[in-house]
């Protein structure tokens, strides 16, 4: 309950500790554990939330089908040494007659994962507007794989004067370079061995604009490579790093490399900085 949650924080508040959130949707991994790590390392006390948040999900996505690995995450979540998680019930985090709804503009709307899922900003913003006043933490931590997600959350907490300060964390990557994700459970073993083309790619494509090539020329072969490794490609595309408006040359500012493309039935995002 939201009551205990308010009890829990406050004894933690009142010894003047301070309070990291990581807000997770569970089926933890080596990601979630660095989130984690990074956490602890800039508090004095972690919470993570685990919770499948049903409004980020459109009806044709994975809602019920989403990992859910709860004994398992609380295990891995123990070894961590948090000191709460915060687990609610979908009834509590949208009781029957919940009204309310954020609709995020500005990144949310840079055309990149909003543009094939028009509904998962305002389902992300609404819970974790909702989980940043639960925990009231000091520092919330997400991880910059999901990079338009973080610049959203960033967004929101500056424009609703929220406290807690958003912090981003660098892509945890596998030895073959693919980006940690709970989805890449859903890999068949060839949709596994071609998955880190993406990666490459995006990296190849870093290094001709860090070189100086065009950056439309290096967009249309990298969208080609990535087509050519069995992916149908949603976007690949160059954005300004921190307000994501497009970007056509390095002198546009910090670039960073955003990327969504399907294999089989499984949607991967990654993304680079140059
Ligand atoms: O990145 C995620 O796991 C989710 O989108 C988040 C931030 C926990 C909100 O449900």
């Amino acid at each position: 309950m939201v009551a205990e949650l308010r009890v829990q924080r406050t004894t933690r508040k009142t010894t003047k500790k301070t309070i990291a959130l990581v807000p997770t949707m569970g089926a933890l991994h080596e990601g979630h554990a660095s989130l984690i790590r990074l956490a602890r390392r800039r508090a004095d006390r972690v919470i993570v939330s685990i919770f499948v948040n049903p409004a980020q999900f459109a009806p044709n996505e994975d809602f019920r089908l989403y990992p859910r690995t709860f004994a398992a995450d609380l295990a891995a979540l123990a070894a961590l040494n948090v000191d709460l998680v915060w687990a609610p019930a979908v009834e509590t985090m949208y009781p029957g007659d919940f009204a309310t709804k954020i609709v995020p503009e500005g990144p949310a709307q840079a055309g990149l994962e909003d543009a094939f899922r028009p509904h998962f900003f305002a389902g992300v913003a609404t819970v974790v507007a909702k989980l940043l006043i639960q925990c009231a933490p000091d520092i919330a931590v997400f991880g910059e794989k999901d990079y338009q997600q973080l610049k959203v959350i960033a967004r929101l907490a500056r424009d609703l004067d929220l406290k807690s300060r958003i912090v981003g964390a660098p892509i945890v990557r596998e030895r073959d370079g693919l980006a940690r994700s709970s989805r890449n459970v859903y890999l068949s073993p060839r949709e596994r061995a071609a998955a880190p083309a993406l990666c490459r790619v995006l990296k190849e494509c870093a290094a001709k604009i860090a070189a100086g090539q065009p950056i439309n020329d290096v967009l249309a072969e990298g969208r080609e490579a990535i087509a050519d490794a069995g992916f149908a490609l949603d976007y690949l595309e160059a954005r300004h790093a921190d307000t994501l408006a497009p970007a056509a040359s390095t002198m546009d500012g910090p670039i960073r490399l955003l990327v969504a493309a399907r294999i089989g039935n499984t949607r991967l995002i990654d993304n680079v900085g140059v």
